[in-house]
């Protein structure tokens, strides 16, 4: 039997080791995530996105009571810079999660539908997307590239 290893980077970073531009994304994370709707699970998440013209869109989670309908807070700031941007490029992402009660310091990944979503924006736009995700403090997770939190991704090369 072959087998085959997948190996992936991912860097730790502390608040101090983040440039300012990256820190001014996390702020608005945080400030996202502040407006999260989760009265059903009450775990808070926020994103941020940079875009290459500049400008930094903002995502939470979004609950409604037929609780599939509800929606994360990266596929809710991903898709408004598609809806509002659509030629625009997404350069770096920023996520924040804790539960509403508690602040948690482990770094918290995107789940496998938003990390779906964010392979498909990866390549329309044929640019990576550095993604940084936290808890809400502590250590900073950073990945280069959404094919490094989802390696064997399917995309539209395999239609
Ligand atoms: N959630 C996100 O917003 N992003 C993720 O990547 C994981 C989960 C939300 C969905 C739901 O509102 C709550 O967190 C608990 O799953």
């Amino acid at each position: 039997m072959k087998q085959i290893s997948i190996n992936t980077t991912i860097s730790v970073l502390s608040k101090d080791e983040l440039s300012q531009e990256e820190v001014s994304l996390m702020d608005q994370a945080v400030e996202a995530r502040a407006k999260a709707y989760a009265p059903y699970s009450k775990f808070t998440v926020g994103a941020a996105l940079l875009l290459d013209n500049g400008v930094v869109i903002q995502g939470s989670n979004q609950e409604n009571a037929a609780y599939p309908s509800g929606l994360c807070a990266e596929r809710v700031a991903i898709y408004y810079a598609g809806a509002t941007f659509p030629d625009a490029k997404i350069v770096k992402m920023f996520i924040t999660a804790s539960p509403q009660d508690r602040e948690l310091d482990e770094p918290i990944p995107p789940c496998g539908s938003c990390r779906q979503a964010i392979a498909e924006y990866e390549f329309k736009q044929d640019l990576d997307i550095a993604i940084f995700f936290m808890g809400a403090k502590g250590n900073i997770y950073k990945s280069d590239s959404l094919k490094n939190i989802l390696p064997l991704v399917f995309d539209k090369n395999h239609l």
